[in-house]
């Protein structure tokens, strides 16, 4: 059986590309909802709905578990799924968002001051904040939603981005964070121009430094999934819309020459 990694878009293919560094031996697939994203700017229900029809497809197309590589559908899907749809629907698979490990990690590094900055949703979901509070009173979040990058980022338009950018992390200097998580997988492609904006002393963490190694463990700790997992290094990339623009992005972002392929569910 195989990895199942799902993003609204491409930008799980930041994460995907580092975790099979980590993890080269399993068979993943990969699926961007091409044809709905971006989520981020949807409503709660939407991308409840949205991210449950791609757990199915992806559940269905053989997946042991899946990572939603998405913060978006992590914040607003991922709970209800794990507790209303998994067990009835799927027991034994396992679903996995990447808020949680991200928090668990940043935790680590003994801030007192962390910024957020997310999409519309995942900011007005306030899980970030929620999950920090269960792990640690003391820290002080601010956070502040960027609903303008991801597809700034999708459209290949990098170059509108600065100004822009400099508007959203503005009030997260000024409440002087020690550090800045990105909290949306697109953002890894602007954490070199965050951190010129921001400056040294505030720390830029990119997901994509942080999930592969969490989700190793998790297999380590989890031999009973682990186990049920194939292993001939294969990767099959899937999408529920494709554009020639679509394929060059996902080779700039992933590296190398993807097959896209399209799919339906
Ligand atoms: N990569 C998704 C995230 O991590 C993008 C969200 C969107 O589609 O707006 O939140």
């Amino acid at each position: 059986m195989k990895i199942g990694f799902f993003d609204s878009g491409l930008g799980g293919l930041f994460l995907l590309k580092k975790v099979i560094k980590v993890l080269p031996q399993y068979d993943y697939l990969f699926l961007a909802d091409l044809r709905q994203s971006p989520y981020g700017n949807r409503s709660p229900q939407v991308i409840y709905d949205f991210t449950r029809e791609a757990a199915e497809y992806l559940f269905k197309n053989d997946c042991q578990i899946i990572i939603l590589a998405c913060n978006t559908a992590s914040a607003l899907a991922l709970r209800k799924l794990q507790q209303e749809y998994l067990s009835t629907s799927y027991p034994g698979r396992r679903l996995l968002g990447v808020v949680v490990p991200t928090i668990e990690e940043v935790l680590k590094y003994k801030i007192k001051r962390l910024g957020i900055l997310a999409t519309k949703a995942t900011i007005e979901s306030g899980v970030y904040i929620k999950e920090i509070r269960k792990l640690n009173s003391k820290i002080r979040v601010f956070q502040y939603s960027a609903p303008l990058l991801v597809s700034l980022i999708e459209n290949n338009s990098l170059r509108w981005a600065e100004p822009i950018l400099r508007a959203y992390l503005k009030p997260l200097v000024s409440k002087k964070v020690e550090a800045i998580i990105l909290g949306c997988t697109h953002y890894a492609v602007l954490k070199k121009r965050v951190q010129k904006i921001v400056g040294p002393k505030i720390k830029v963490i990119s997901q994509e430094e942080i999930i592969p190694q969490k989700l190793a463990d998790y297999l380590a700790r989890h031999p009973e999934i682990a186990g049920k997992l194939s292993k001939t290094g294969k990767i099959i990339f899937e999408t529920t819309d494709l554009g020639a623009d679509f394929c060059q992005i996902a080779k700039k972002w992933f590296g190398k020459n993807i097959d896209l392929k399209l799919v339906a569910y």
